[in-house]
């Protein structure tokens, strides 16, 4: 998917302001070209009331996704620390699963750090677990943390 515009540079603002950098989890620029360079990723930016920004306005926040035979995954998805807790995040999660079926998805997949409270987030929107990989990430201090896998029925 190419993307439109500066809807990167959008995308990346939010990308910098919204990962703890204590986990190392947010991608550059060159890693998010690359994965929108393949034909099964896509993104989606939201504005401050939670729909598309309208051109110029900056993106409060943002997702980036997968999808592949019969699933799509959320690979990552943030808002910006001074917009959180007005549903963005959750605008978010739907205009993803919206895409997914759109593009015949039947189950959505996302993993996470354990211990982040976006689980909270997932859990309400319909996310179980389905598995775990323990000691999956390494963080920048060298510390691991497990990784969490989620599955949900596309709705
Ligand atoms: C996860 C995230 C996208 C949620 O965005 P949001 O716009 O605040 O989401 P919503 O307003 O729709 O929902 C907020 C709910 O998410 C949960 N939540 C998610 N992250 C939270 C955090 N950092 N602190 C507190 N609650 C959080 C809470 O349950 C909250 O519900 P509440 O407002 O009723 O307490 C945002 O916290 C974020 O950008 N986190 C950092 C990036 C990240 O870790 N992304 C997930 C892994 S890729």
């Amino acid at each position: 998917m190419t993307p439109h515009g500066d809807d990167l540079d959008r995308l990346m603002a939010v990308m910098q302001a919204g990962f703890d950098p204590a986990y190392g989890e947010a991608w550059n620029r060159r890693q998010v070209e690359d994965a929108l360079l393949l034909g099964q990723c896509s993104y989606g930016l939201a504005a401050a009331h939670g729909g598309e920004p309208a051109p110029g306005e900056a993106a409060a926040g943002f997702y980036l996704s997968r999808h592949g035979y019969e699933e799509a995954e959320l690979l990552l998805i943030a808002v910006d620390p001074a917009q959180r807790g007005k549903g963005i995040g959750g605008a978010l999660l739907t205009r993803f699963a919206a895409e997914a079926r759109e593009r015949g998805a039947q189950r959505l997949l996302l993993e996470m750090r354990r211990g982040n409270p976006a689980e909270t987030l997932y859990r309400r929107f319909g996310f179980e677990q389905i598995g775990q990989r323990p000691n999956y990430y390494r963080t920048p201090d060298g510390s691991r943390i497990d990784a969490v896998t989620f599955a949900c029925i596309c709705p």
